[in-house]
């Protein structure tokens, strides 16, 4: 052989091998290892943040991710430190989120109106409430409490119930210049449930259960959870909701299912929240989940999941571990997929410069799909520290060792709602007079502009 060549196939062959050992490799019975890649795995996420650096934002990400991905990647930090206990990320956490209460300590800052829906501002009252489930540390006094942001952002939301069409619901977005202010969607009014749920579990304030019950009904009655407790997109007000968007994430699913757990836990165990529970499980690990492996149905078969889809893992595998917690029953049932999820995810963690960038198709088992991300590392984040659940103590309430302060009518003067007018855009940079479309996909935009969502579906 020409030494030339040789010498290229040895370096070849060594890059190879430095690639594969850079990859993520954890043995899933230890927490220490689970631990040790965890913090890889959090630091490879943030290297798409800077928000924390001189002259950025705090709690902005860069093109192309919308505003609302930060909260749930803040989200995804507390969990972090909940899981295991290394508060390196816990300033950044703090200051992101503090930055972004806007004026009315709501989560609803001017320069975001125009991507600005009930489930974006509604994902960031999760993080607060988390913080506060959690005892994450406390903002200094003088700042909004987590616990009282989520108040806040619950608040100004359940003003927005909306009794006109539908018998009721929260439409996705909360001002009439956004496309989609006529869709009543299941993560707008997963969200307000499952934030209700917390609320009440948490507090012992029976008003958030009730609506946490009036969101569940609702949602049951219009049809976008049916009598087998599958989970469907939204319904539009234009056509009385009469019709469903029957496509299937699995964010919608998890929602539920975590607030559902919530419900059941809060309400001492009853047979009707257990049977939703257990509903919405079997949903759960049917619909996605293939040989355990979590999988995203709607978009990763024909790799059409747009930024915010990349990123829904992430969530379905907090709140199933969150579940466990909260419906001890339910645990028997998880822990086995997220244990093998977390397996495949790792495995396929071996991609990109670094050698262990992760993608979103798990179940290729230890094949790179090639895609790269904030979406995609946060969902094997959120997969792999989500085993060391059984070692995590659950949500702390008010009355046992909570020490988030409240206030019960933070947000409830309605500011929030009024005199909202198209603001500045600043975020996410670049995608110039792109219309905001809020958190949800594109597809469904332009279904709802349109009026004929089901073709698309
Ligand atoms: C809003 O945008 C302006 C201009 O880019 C920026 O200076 C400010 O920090 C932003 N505020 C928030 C809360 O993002
Ligand atoms: C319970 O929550 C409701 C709704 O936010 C609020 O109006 C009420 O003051 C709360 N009650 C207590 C005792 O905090
Ligand atoms: C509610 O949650 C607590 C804490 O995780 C748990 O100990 C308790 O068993 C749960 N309640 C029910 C009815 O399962």
């Amino acid at each position: 052989m020409h030494l030339g060549i040789y010498a290229a196939f040895v370096v070849g062959a060594l890059l190879s091998i430095c690639g594969i050992s850079s990859a993520i490799h954890v043995d899933l019975s230890s927490s220490d290892a689970i631990k040790l890649s965890a913090k890889v795995l959090a630091g490879d996420m943030l290297s798409h943040y800077h928000g924390n650096e001189p002259g950025q934002i705090p709690g902005n990400l860069p093109y192309p991710y919308y505003w609302w991905e930060c909260g749930a990647m803040f989200g995804s930090l507390i969990d972090y430190w909940l899981y295991t206990g290394d508060s390196a990320h816990n300033d950044l956490v703090t200051q992101g989120m503090q930055f972004q209460v806007g004026p009315n300590n709501d989560f609803m800052p001017p320069n975001q109106t125009k991507t600005l829906g009930n489930d974006d501002q509604c994902f960031w009252a999760l993080a607060a409430i988390s913080a506060a489930e959690s005892n994450f540390p406390n903002p200094p006094k003088d700042k909004p409490q987590w616990l009282a942001l989520a108040q806040a952002v619950f608040n100004t939301q359940a003003q927005r119930w909306d009794k006109s069409t539908c018998g009721g619901g929260l439409k996705w977005q909360i001002y009439t210049f956004n496309n989609g202010y006529t869709y009543k969607n299941t993560i707008s009014n997963g969200c307000y449930f499952n934030l209700g749920a917390r609320l009440a579990l948490y507090t012992r304030n029976d008003t958030y259960a009730d609506w946490a019950t009036a969101a569940w009904n609702w949602m049951s009655e219009v049809g976008l959870i049916d009598e087998e407790y599958a989970v469907f997109d939204g319904s539009d007000e234009l056509k009385h909701c009469a019709s469903i968007n029957r496509v299937q994430w699995s964010y919608n699913v998890g929602i539920l299912l975590n607030g559902a757990a919530a419900m059941y836990n809060y309400t001492g165990g009853t047979d009707t929240w257990r049977r939703h529970t257990s509903g919405l499980l079997k949903t759960t690990s049917s619909t996605f989940f293939r040989d355990k492996v979590m999988f995203e149905p709607a978009c990763e078969l024909d790799d059409t999941c747009n930024t915010d889809q990349l990123s829904f893992k992430a969530y379905l595998s907090r709140w199933m571990a969150a579940t466990t917690k909260l419906a001890p029953f339910t645990y028997g049932t998880i822990k086995p997929l997220l244990r093998a999820s977390a397996e495949a995810a790792m495995s396929h963690c071996n991609g990109g410069n670094n050698g262990r960038t992760c993608g979103l198709k798990w179940s290729n088992w230890g094949n790179w799909d090639g895609s790269n991300g904030i979406g995609q590392q946060m969902a094997a984040l959120e997969v792999l520290q989500s085993n060391l659940i059984h070692a995590t103590k659950g949500p702390v309430r008010e009355e046992d060792g909570g020490t988030s302060q409240g206030n019960p009518s933070a947000g409830g003067d309605g500011r929030g709602n009024k005199d909202v007018k198209a603001g500045p855009w600043s975020q996410p940079a670049g995608t110039g007079d792109r219309v905001g479309a809020g958190a949800l996909t594109a597809v469904m935009a332009a279904g709802v502009v349109c009026g004929v969502w089901w073709i698309v579906c």
